[in-house]
């Protein structure tokens, strides 16, 4: 089986925790993107969805399903999203895509956090995928100089400008033997808007698609 098979499979268990007439917060990726192709198969008993980024509201879009502006929305039952890498604790790392800051704020907003990830993703110690930080343009400089006082050898990422008109760091070398800490502390750093951590609010519910078939972790 390969990865994106075991991608398919967990995105497409994913449809076993959406509830009727509910409006579901999407995140944004190659197993979302997967997700959303399931989601548009019972996209007349949903009301809609609330996007993670630009490309999946495209994708949404295209494929009908109505999207919500999440300021026009007072709650969101649940949100389905993947994750660069995952551990026991369901904390993760995110921001691949470069879309963690709206991923961070819709995961926020949702009262339950299934995260759809194939078996690669899973770790015992968070670090060795590059963790992303979306920077103001003007702190760039700042910021990296800051991660390589914590240990990080900070990388620009190369072209890529967010949603939100920033730039992404990605800090490698990372230990991450306290994700909570590190999450705090790296927002507290200037010019950092969000840190790929998701820790504080890690995933509610697990589906880990493998050759063996899609565990369900909760
Ligand atoms: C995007 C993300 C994605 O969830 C993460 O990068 C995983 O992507 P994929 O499903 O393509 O492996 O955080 O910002």
């Amino acid at each position: 089986m390969t990865q994106d098979e075991m991608k398919r499979d967990a995105a497409w268990a994913a449809l076993e925790f959406i509830s009727k007439d509910s409006i579901v917060g999407v995140g944004t990726g190659s197993t979302v993107n997967h997700f959303i192709d399931a989601l548009a198969t019972i996209k007349d008993d949903i009301r809609g969805a609330v996007s993670s980024s630009e490309q999946s509201t495209a994708k949404l879009k295209q494929l009908g399903i109505t999207v919500f502006d999440l300021n026009d929305i007072s709650e969101l039952s649940i949100y389905i999203d993947g994750a660069d890498e995952i551990n026991d604790q369901k904390q993760m790392i995110k921001g691949g895509g470069a879309a963690l800051t709206r991923e961070k704020i819709v995961a926020a907003v949702a009262g339950t956090f299934v995260c759809i990830v194939d078996s690669t993703k899973q770790v015992e110690l968070l670090g060795r995928f590059p963790l992303p930080i979306e920077v103001i343009p003007m702190a760039s400089s700042y910021v990296s100089r800051e991660l390589e006082k914590l240990g990080a050898k900070p990388v620009l990422r190369q072209g890529v400008i967010t949603d939100n008109g920033n730039q992404i760091i990605d800090a490698h070398g990372l230990q991450i033997i306290d994700p909570l800490a590190l999450e705090q502390q790296l927002n507290n750093i200037v010019g950092v808007v969000t840190n790929g951590l998701f820790a504080r609010r890690g995933a509610d519910i697990v589906l880990v698609g493998s050759s063996s078939g899609t565990r369900v972790l909760k």
